[in-house]
């Protein structure tokens, strides 16, 4: 089945801001606890040796997403890693949380960065995590384009490689957010109020949660898209899976390192 052009509320300008971001805190307390995605550690280890650099850039990162188990990860296998966290809509008290609490390994920037276009300033190895299916295909296009163009390491990883068994994914989500809402960190009235009294919070992780499974790009697209690039021999590209202990699903990845 083919990527859905379909929409989901937290991208609309008319979804309040601590709908969208009690949602985001919550994706990052589940990638967190769960350490999904340490094991892409050694695919974001290989790219930044084959670009030579200890720092990492990474980009829609809503309210860190998993940076505070991968940093640890990451730093172990190649020390002295440095993060720095970015979104096109900074959620600042979430990033300065991260920050906080990450042991000196993330920062963040302040103002706004767009993955189609970021500056040419920023180095280190470009990261994305559940958040490429956001991005129709032209503007999907233009984050691989922007970093071919910039000669900076992209390495994509979308959390399921698997459309029915994630939407059963979203689906249990339900009665772990209603159970562990109270252990997000740092605690906000908003979050327990838009969970509890009135949950918009549970029902838009539903709905967007779903409306992802059905927008995610699977490696097929990737690798086509990929090729439409004008300088796309100019890198290496690995696109695969990554395996998930104990979990019946995969993360799918997309790494770029020019040659
Ligand atoms: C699903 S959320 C956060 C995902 C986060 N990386 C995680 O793992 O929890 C997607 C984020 O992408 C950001 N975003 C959307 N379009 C963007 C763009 N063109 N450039 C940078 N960030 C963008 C949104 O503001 C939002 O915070």
């Amino acid at each position: 089945m083919r990527r859905l052009p379909l929409f989901e509320i937290e991208d609309q300008p008319w979804c309040p801001a601590a709908v969208r971001d009690g949602a985001t805190d919550w994706l990052a307390f589940l990638g967190n606890a769960t350490e999904a995605f340490v094991p892409v550690v050694p695919k974001i280890t290989a790219a930044m040796e084959a670009a030579g650099t200890h720092d990492v850039l990474d980009l829609c990162s809503g309210a860190g997403g998993p940076w505070l188990s991968v940093a640890p990860a990451l730093d172990a296998a190649r020390p002295g890693v440095r993060v720095e966290l970015s979104d096109r809509f900074p959620n600042l008290p979430a990033l300065a949380h991260v920050r906080d609490r990450s042991g000196g390994r993330v920062g963040f920037r302040a103002e706004p960065v767009d993955a189609t276009d970021v500056p040419e300033a920023l180095g280190g190895v470009r990261t994305m995590f559940n958040c490429f299916h956001h991005f129709p295909p032209e503007a999907a296009r233009a984050v691989f384009a922007d970093a071919v163009a910039k000669r900076r390491a992209i390495a994509i990883f979308e959390g399921c490689d698997h459309r029915a068994l994630g939407i059963l994914g979203v689906a249990a989500q339900l009665p772990l957010i209603l159970a562990l809402t109270p252990l997000v960190r740092p605690i906000e009235v908003s979050r327990l109020v838009l969970t509890y009294a009135l949950p918009l919070i549970p029902a838009l992780v539903l709905f967007d949660g779903t409306a992802s499974m059905l927008r995610l790009y699977m490696q097929d697209e990737l690798r086509a898209m990929i090729a439409t690039l004008d300088d796309h021999a100019s890198f290496r590209w690995d696109v695969g899976t990554t395996r998930i202990p104990r979990a019946p699903v995969a993360i799918t990845h997309l790494v770029g390192t020019p040659r």
